[in-house]
């Protein structure tokens, strides 16, 4: 029988207790999810500042449907480009203080368009180890061109650098850790960049919105050679950008194959993303709720449960073993909420997690529930 590995490596999954399957989620107000019919309180969106569904993002998404259209028809370099992108390509550098940014049609695109075009040139990438799929499925294929240093590990990464001193090298972080919820030292690493000549690129999907005063990410402690962030998390649109120099934008605009061969975002997306960016920039209340929310889910958990410290709206509970973090998850699914059950190869082996995200739009009586209910199910 021909394609027989697929049915056997999905059977193999399920012995593992690593099967993977969707959940149709039929509405989602706020904080709440329907799932088969039965209502949760959702512990497991990215929407950390509670902006999805925001009326003054879906009356932007409406005006820009009428104005520029849903669909950009074209790639960037064909007829994609519109006022709406350059508008938010505008808002996103005077946010970031960059020169350049450049909008693809997602962060995991993003990452992939810009490094590969990059390992063309034979330039020498060094990844944290917990670095995001996306950024690791960009250097994968050349086994030559990567290190990774072990997770926040400077001394190891100063290391590595010092042997390939005579190269291009690219050190490769995210801002916060996606799984995780820890931040790396972004002054460190382009401390560290500045001493070995090389540049730093700041996958900052779970810092944007969530960190700084203007919800700027890692932009807020130092400026980075190259920042990523995409708009389907705390600023609840879709697509992402990457801010950089004026050098390394005319570069990407000439061979960045996912940038050049790839219909541009909706335009009516991005006209929604400014109206959303503001908002951002605005609303501190919805950075500091989910500080308060945080110190609040931290102090009503049972000492015996160990959170990885995180100053982010990520609060990741190990348990380690994949088949005991999912009867975990689903006890707390009987009780009525939602937290995905994260397993390898997501997160390295026996290190299974719970993953919290607390949103801008929770509020202290939901907080109190979850900690309630993991201190019961986590013994
Ligand atoms: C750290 C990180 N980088 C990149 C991505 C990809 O972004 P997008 O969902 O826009 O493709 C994600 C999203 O899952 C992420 O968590």
């Amino acid at each position: 029988m021909s394609f027989k590995f697929l049915k056997e490596q999905v059977r193999q999954q399920q012995h593992l207790s690593l099967f993977r399957e969707r959940s149709l989620i039929t509405a989602q107000t706020g904080t709440e999810i329907i799932v088969d019919g039965e209502k949760y309180l959702n512990f497991s969106s990215n929407d950390y500042l509670g902006l999805n569904q925001h009326k003054d993002i879906n009356k932007a998404l409406i005006e820009g449907v009428d104005r520029f259209g849903l669909c950009a028809s074209a790639s960037s370099l064909v007829t994609g480009f519109n006022y709406a992108h350059q508008a938010l390509e505008e808002k996103i550098c005077q946010w970031l203080n960059k020169p350049r940014c450049l909008l693809y049609a997602s962060g995991f695109a993003a990452n992939t368009g810009v490094i590969q075009a990059l390992a063309q040139n034979n330039v020498k990438f060094i990844l944290d180890k917990l670095s995001h799929a996306s950024l690791i499925d960009a250097v994968i294929n050349d086994k030559q061109s990567f290190k990774r240093f072990a997770h926040n590990n400077y001394e190891q990464l100063a290391r590595i650098m010092a042997t390939q001193n005579d190269h291009n090298q690219l050190i490769i972080s995210e801002g916060v850790f996606s799984m995780d919820g820890d931040s790396a030292d972004i002054v460190q690493l382009n401390t560290l960049a500045q001493r070995y000549n090389a540049k730093t690129y700041i996958d900052d999907a779970h810092s944007i919105g969530v960190v700084g005063d203007k919800g700027q990410g890692s932009s807020y402690y130092c400026e980075s050679d190259l920042t990523m962030a995409t708009f389907g998390k705390a600023i609840a649109t879709n697509g992402a950008f990457v801010t950089c120099d004026e050098d390394m934008y005319q570069f990407l605009v000439n061979f960045s194959r996912h940038y050049i061969y790839s219909t541009a975002m909706s335009p009516a997306v991005a006209w929604a993303t400014i109206k959303s960016v503001e908002l951002i920039q605005k609303e501190t209340w919805r950075r500091e709720k989910i500080n308060q929310l945080s110190q609040l889910f931290i102090k009503m958990l049972n000492d015996n449960i160990t959170l990885v410290p995180t100053s982010s709206s990520i609060h990741a509970i190990v348990i380690g073993d994949a088949e005991q973090t999912l009867m975990a998850a689903q006890k707390l699914k009987r009780k009525g909420i939602w937290l995905t059950p994260i397993r390898p190869p997501t997160v390295p082996t026996n290190s299974s997690r719970l993953r919290v995200t607390i949103c801008a739009h929770h509020n202290e009586q939901d907080i109190k529930y979850l900690a309630q209910s993991i201190n019961e199910v986590v013994i």
